[in-house]
């Protein structure tokens, strides 16, 4: 039997990887390919900010899904301490008598073999199959190679590649500037943003298209599209991060188009306490719903959760991405009613007073209809009104 192994830390797992574990699964043809993701890398520190390796082993299963045949194997994980190479084939060895072993590995870990922990144990029980760096010179590989044969009677073959350029390290430096999606396999990128690995923040290229296709009707993109602008205009205007405005916006309606008995669904799987004046008002669960979704699927941090949970209602004392969130919800270029183009251009001079005023229209409208407002539009106008007056 033979046994292909991919071992690495995969800190995260990108379409580098994936590309080179497919080329190594059909080129080898082993009868089993285990990808091995280390506990703990003999020469690198892990991220700090990122998964745990019981977490990264699960990002592995996400990212080499759909390579055939492949297994995400943890005998690196059962291991305490560092993780070498030489002790997982020796165990691998002796759990598969008879076994040979092929090692998958990169051109610049070969460059470094010799530094590696019983390379030369290595090297007699394994056979070495190289994925070779695009910029690199191939003559350099293979007298590299023969000096291996030669020196040491390895075994090497060199696997025909054309390499994806990623790196974990320099994926990891993009996440928090909201880049990154691109570098790696879509299930990989969801998890990180959901779990916010790394200090992740979501490319709102991605984060739009998600939300659009997934959890909006067709008939509202324009507005949360019109939501989003009005929002990042605000921040800017107001001194506000407007990509974390664009991020709440984007999500304050993803479950808008919710049935009531769905909503429902949704506050008894998030434990939220409906009362009585939610039930009476359901326009309102879905702001309550929609934050708590954002957060458990895109984990979203506090402050955008709020703008999310207080889009609908508002209340007293609110945060600076509240009130855009909620005034670019009222005030967005598809909106038309008579006075919307005095509170788009109020919102652009003096916040609360904008504020105030859409709480105000909004009061009327609804007692108007001969309904009842919801308390916390009540308390928030009142709270705003009593601030004018001070
Ligand atoms: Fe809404
Ligand atoms: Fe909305």
């Amino acid at each position: 039997m033979r046994i292909a192994v991919y071992g690495g830390s995969f800190d995260p797992p990108h379409r580098g990887h994936v590309e080179a574990a497919r080329v190594a699964a059909e080129t080898l043809g082993a009868d089993r390919f285990l990808i091995v993701p280390d506990r703990e890398a003999p020469h690198k520190e892990l991220s700090g900010d990122g998964p745990s390796p019981e977490e990264r082993l699960a990002l592995c299963r996400l990212a080499f899904a759909g390579i055939p045949g492949a297994e995400i194997s943890d005998v690196e994980l059962r291991r305490e301490g560092k993780s070498y190479t030489a002790d997982t084939a020796e165990q691998l060895l002796a759990e598969n008598p008879g076994a040979e072993l092929t090692l998958v590995l990169g051109e610049d870990m070969l460059r470094c073999f010799e530094d590696w922990y019983r390379y030369r144990f290595l090297l007699s029980n394994c056979e070495l199959a190289v994925l070779p760096r695009p910029e690199e010179d191939g003559d350099e590989l293979r007298a590299l190679c023969g000096r291996f044969e030669r020196q040491y009677g390895a075994r090497i073959r060199i696997l025909a590649f054309e390499p994806i350029e990623a790196s974990s390290r320099e994926i990891r430096g993009r996440l928090p500037r909201r880049l990154g999606a691109d570098e790696l396999p879509e299930a990989v990128y969801a998890e990180i943003i959901r779990r916010r690995w790394y200090g992740a923040q979501p490319e709102l290229s991605w984060l739009r298209e998600k939300v659009y296709e997934g959890y909006l009707k067709e008939s509202r993109i324009a507005h949360v599209a019109g939501c989003e602008a009005e929002a990042v205009k605000l921040a800017l205007r107001w001194g506000e991060d407007a990509e974390l405005a664009a991020e709440a916006a984007i999500l304050h309606d993803i479950t808008k188009k919710l049935k009531p008995q769905e909503q429902l669904n949704l506050c008894e799987k998030y434990a939220i306490i409906i009362n009585h004046a939610m039930l009476n008002a359901p326009e309102v669960i879905h702001a309550v719903t929609g934050a708590a979704m954002a957060r458990e699927l895109f984990g979203v941090n506090d402050e955008v959760y709020g703008a999310i949970r207080w889009h609908t209602t508002g209340r007293p004392d609110m945060t600076n991405l509240e009130k855009i969130v909620y005034l670019a919800d009222a005030v967005e270029p598809t909106r038309s009613y008579p006075s919307v183009e005095r509170l788009r251009s109020l919102a652009e001079e003096d916040l609360d007073a904008a504020l105030l005023e859409t709480m105000e229209r909004t009061l009327e409208r609804i007692r108007a209809l001969g309904g009842e407002p919801c308390p916390d539009t009540v308390e928030a106008a009142a709270w705003y009104a009593q601030r004018k007056n001070q």
